[in-house]
């Protein structure tokens, strides 16, 4: 269930394992969240951290090979530079090898300022990408009970869209803007990145072609409307020039809501897989999570539908 890059990663990896897969959504491609993303591997807005760590690193590694053996897929690896208030190695750095504390403070004016390289994924190639690799179409259909759901286990990918069909109240919007630019004067070598202001997060993330600036985390009803609002995207584009930086001409801008939970849900409950809840880390989580979903395949669903997973 879901066809954003959680549901469209998990079945891939399921088909490889041999499993008949059939991926069964409300909306696909453009329609999903995963679409609007800024799509850098960075584990933002996701728990818990052992667990985000270990599904990190193993998304890393599979995203780096991605880009190294199939570069239609539209990922690339690039240098990053995330800001910081102290000198101490973030939460995640064991699922960054090299991150490494740079001599000198931030571009966007941080004290402290840590490099790493990192995939960054271009959705509207990688989406379809992963898409093309299933045996079955993706079939667009909403669904109101998992219950109702056809076959031997439901792998539930569905994002926000899960607090619908399972009543988890833990799930909610983090709404998110991006303005997308030309590159203007800005590297297409380097991402940069300051999360010290959640509510006015700075990132610049080049892609081929375009620069994504961002952001903002705003925790938000479903209904919230995902028309951009203009204003937040003038003040995104005017904190980067502040720190000196010209992007060029905006080209648009999109919006969209992260589906934030206080821990990842990624657990076993009779034929139902529950893997959503990953917050501003889709990309960043999909391959760990799916391998961990190809586990769960193989535990036997306990009496009761009871949940079983790994901690
Ligand atoms: C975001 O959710 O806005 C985001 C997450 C990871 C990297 C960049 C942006």
């Amino acid at each position: 269930m879901g066809a954003g890059v959680i549901g469209l990663t998990t079945a891939v990896v399921l088909q490889r394992a041999g499993h008949h897969v059939q991926v069964i959504a409300a909306a696909r491609g453009e329609g999903t969240t995963s679409a609007v993303a800024a799509a850098l591997w960075y584990p933002f807005q996701a728990n818990p951290p052992d667990r985000v760590n270990a599904w990190s690193r193993s998304s890393l590694d599979e995203l780096t090979r991605i880009a190294r053996e199939h570069p239609e897929a539209g990922v690339d690896v690039l240098t990053c530079r995330e800001a910081a208030v102290d000198p101490a190695l973030p939460w995640w750095a064991p699922s960054a090898p090299d991150l490494s504390l740079e001599p000198t403070p931030h571009p966007l004016g941080a004290p402290y300022s840590f490099r790493f390289t990192a995939p960054r994924i271009e959705p509207a190639l990688y989406l379809p990408w992963l898409d093309a690799q299933l045996a079955s179409p993706v079939r667009v259909e909403r669904v109101v009970s998992l219950d109702a759901v056809e076959g031997d286990v439901v792998v539930n990918c569905t994002g926000l869209g899960a607090r619908a069909l399972t009543g988890d109240a833990e799930l909610v919007g983090v709404y998110g803007q991006v303005a997308i630019t030309e590159p203007g004067d800005i590297s297409l070598d380097v991402a940069l990145g300051d999360e010290r202001n959640e509510s006015a997060l700075v990132y610049i993330i080049p892609r081929r072609r375009e620069i994504v600036i961002g952001g903002c985390a705003v925790p938000s009803p479903d209904d919230r409307p995902l028309t951009p609002d203009p204003e937040r995207t003038d003040a995104m584009l005017q904190r980067v020039r502040a720190a000196g930086l010209n992007p060029g001409n905006l080209l648009r801008s999109r919006a969209g809501l992260r589906p934030y939970r206080s821990a990842v849900r990624l657990e076993r409950e009779g034929r139902v897989i529950h893997n959503y809840g990953h917050g501003g880390a889709g990309y960043t989580l999909a391959w760990g999570c799916a391998a961990e979903v190809s586990e769960l395949m193989r535990a036997a669903p306990r009496d009761g539908g009871g949940a079983t997973h790994r901690t």
